[in-house]
């Protein structure tokens, strides 16, 4: 070959490499499509003890004695504490209100200490004090340590001293220390300490030695390791379930939380963010109390420490529909805040997004800054309202709130409410308000049984392209088995054929309490130590690990009708990976035809996750792995066939050349 047919044979080659590009190019641009960047994320709300005695961290409950009836009738400011006078030792307790540590938490305890025992027969440490059980029994680990702090003001002329200590049921000390309490003004005392042995029902003890008198409150107790080490932080445990979903946002504090029931339950932001000790603590629509020490300031850095977007959602003006009765018998109705104090609210939502995204100079960037976040959270969406009833009072005051914000802040998207049902009068009505008012993206909500996931799965097929998009903010399958979970998964996979109109979907509710629920079906249930992750929160983690922003419509091939079968595929085109989901919910196993064709150099070494097992089995704590995923290496090419196993869930994982 000459010098010039060796070029000219060069550009016939590059030719041929950029026609064949331009060839999958094009095909591949008649069947993608791309869809939602942040399809999947997670929904956190304060039911099912999933903040206090939960993801958050505190192991004292009722840390602040702001505990009180109107929660439960049984409840009182010295709930969940006992009253201590070891080796026959004689003093007082009581609740007083006047000169708190701070207005907003107004209880706090006196300890008058009139005789320290010195019976030589009693073996243990004598003095006057107080025990706290936690939430049920604190869990303690040998060798960790638990940060202990608080306030206190000296009433006595003497100053006391304060003995701490962690006990076993059986009064044996597993770790120690001493404070002394000096000042009669209100002080933060604090003191380590450091775990010699295991207990999983451990409980907090403050004795005081010395007679004097002394007030107290904020009494807390942490574990020195808390997720990302955060101070009042997470639960490591917990939140590295969420961590390890690698949701593309969470939306937080709820749910009906949010709402409340009666006015003055609604949640407001402000009163959750600063020191401890001066946030306003409530009762919890849920039917305990919320410390809110788990505040909104905690909400945005979990989502930043895991890489999720916060999407806050705020009420909008309207309390619950059901206040003060129950979902059965209805209630009061819902209450809208009177227009006069409607400018008020509108700054309190305004202000948000300054806390969030203003600069330090800004009045509330300045407290973001303060709380040790001077760069901005980088807020991009903002719920207003939770499944209200469409009243003309909801929506006037809907249309007042999302006006300001679209002035103030065109690239907010704030995402509009639709009712607690994938239909009816509150549907209609919420989406008829929606589509008025131009709404970016309208919250849709259901629980409903899995045979509704499987007839449904063409719903959003025929949702209107031009007009607001969907985020399913709350939907579960009435079932924490496999069969459930698949039914889950074969609807998610219609949400990523949607992914265009679908801008974002989280299951609900995500956390439980053994014992303390109020929500039957849920994604993770957890005691004090224990965490049992259910099939449906291996699908919802399979699909978050799992995204796409690119939609491919003939990858795999299925009969139309055969509504057993739900497939999809995505590619991510940051990486360039490509995920095949199929759902095989039919009690046989079904062969499907893969072809990549349209994807350039693919790798042959892939990746199978599969999720299946017997249809009704769920894991317990008794028995927390009987539905687990396993991953395998797999070998793919340009065609093949996969044999999907009954009642499975596969996702394969390819990668580019
Ligand atoms: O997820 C539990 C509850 O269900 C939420 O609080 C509410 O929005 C819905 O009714």
């Amino acid at each position: 070959m000459n010098i010039n047919d060796k070029c000219m044979y060069i550009v016939y080659c590059l030719s041929f490499i950029l026609l064949f590009n331009l060839t999958v190019l094009s095909q591949s641009l008649k069947t993608s499509k791309q869809i939602s960047p942040d399809l999947f994320g997670i929904f956190f709300e304060d039911i099912n003890y999933a903040a206090d005695g939960g993801l958050y961290a505190e192991l004292v409950q009722n840390r602040s004695f702001e505990y009180n009836p109107a929660e439960r009738r049984e409840w009182h400011p010295f709930s969940f504490w006992d009253f201590l006078s070891p080796g026959f030792s004689i003093g007082h307790i009581s609740v007083e209100t006047s000169d708190p540590v701070h207005p907003n938490n107004p209880h706090y305890i006196i300890l008058d200490i009139e005789v320290v025992g010195n019976y030589q027969q009693y073996k243990g440490l004598t003095g006057v004090g107080i025990r706290n059980y936690g939430f049920d029994g604190m869990v303690i680990k040998k060798g960790e340590r638990y940060d202990f702090s608080l306030f206190a003001r000296l009433i006595s002329e003497n100053p006391v001293e304060l003995h701490i200590s962690l006990q076993t049921p059986r009064d044996s000390i597993i770790a120690q220390n001493t404070l002394y309490v000096s000042s009669g003004s209100w002080q933060k005392y604090k003191a380590v300490l450091t775990a010699s042995a295991n207990c999983d029902s451990a409980s907090l003890v403050v004795l005081a030695r010395n007679t004097g008198r002394l007030a107290i409150d904020m009494v807390s107790l942490f574990p020195h390791e808390t997720f990302k080490n955060r101070p009042n932080g997470l639960r490591a445990d917990l939140a590295q379930t969420l961590a390890d979903m690698n949701p593309k946002f969470i939306r937080f504090p709820g749910g009906c939380l949010v709402h409340g029931d009666g006015l003055g339950n609604m949640y407001r932001w402000k009163n959750t963010i600063g020191s401890l000790e001066q946030r306003k603590e409530q009762r919890n629509i849920w039917g305990y109390h919320q410390s809110v020490g788990l505040g909104f300031f905690e909400y945005f850095q979990l989502c930043e420490d895991i890489g999720a977007k916060p999407v806050p959602v705020l009420p909008a003006a309207v309390s619950c529909q059901n206040s003060g009765g129950t979902w059965r018998i209805g209630g009061t109705g819902q209450k809208a805040l009177p227009l006069d104090e409607m400018p008020e609210y509108i700054q309190d939502v305004l202000d948000l997004i300054e806390w969030a995204n203003g600069p330090v100079t800004s009045t509330w960037g300045a407290k973001r800054a303060e709380a040790g976040h001077p760069e901005p959270f980088n807020l991009e969406y903002v719920g207003i309202g939770n499944e209200d009833k469409i009243t003309p009072e909801f929506e006037e005051r809907f249309a007042m709130i999302y006006n300001a914000v679209k002035e103030k802040y065109p690239d907010i998207k704030v995402i509009g409410t639709s009712g607690p049902f994938h239909s009816g009068d509150d549907f209609e009505k919420g989406w008829q308000l929606a589509k008025n008012l131009n709404i970016p993206i309208v919250d849709e909500h259901y629980y409903v049984n899995p045979g509704w996931f499987v007839t449904n799965q063409y719903r959003y097929d025929t949702y209107d392209r031009n007009a607001c998009k969907v985020y399913l903010g709350e939907y579960a399958s009435w079932g924490n088995k496999l069969r459930n979970a698949l039914a889950e998964a074969a609807y998610m996979i219609s949400l990523e054929r949607n992914g265009d109109i679908v801008a974002m979907a989280s299951y609900a509710p995500l956390f439980a309490k053994k014992g303390f629920t109020q929500w039957r079906v849920d994604m993770i249930f957890f005691d004090n130590k224990n965490i049992v992750l259910t099939p449906n929160y291996y699908v919802q983690k399979l699909f978050m690990t799992n995204q796409g922003d690119l939609y491919h419509k003939g990858a795999i091939s299925k009969n139309e009708s055969d509504s057993v079968i739900a497939i999809s595929c995505v590619e991510n085109s940051k990486t360039g990976d490509i995920f095949l989901k199929i759902v095989n919910l039919s009690e046989k196993d079904k062969t499907l035809k893969i072809n990549l064709a349209e994807f350039n150099r693919i790798l042959p070494d892939a990746e199978l996750t599969i999720l299946t097992g017997n249809p009704d089995d769920e894991n317990t704590f008794e028995n927390p792995c009987q539905i687990i995923p396993s991953t395998k290496k797999y070998r793919v090419s340009r065609n093949f066939d996969y044999v999907a196993p009954n009642m499975s869930l596969t996702i394969i994982k390819i990668r580019k050349k």
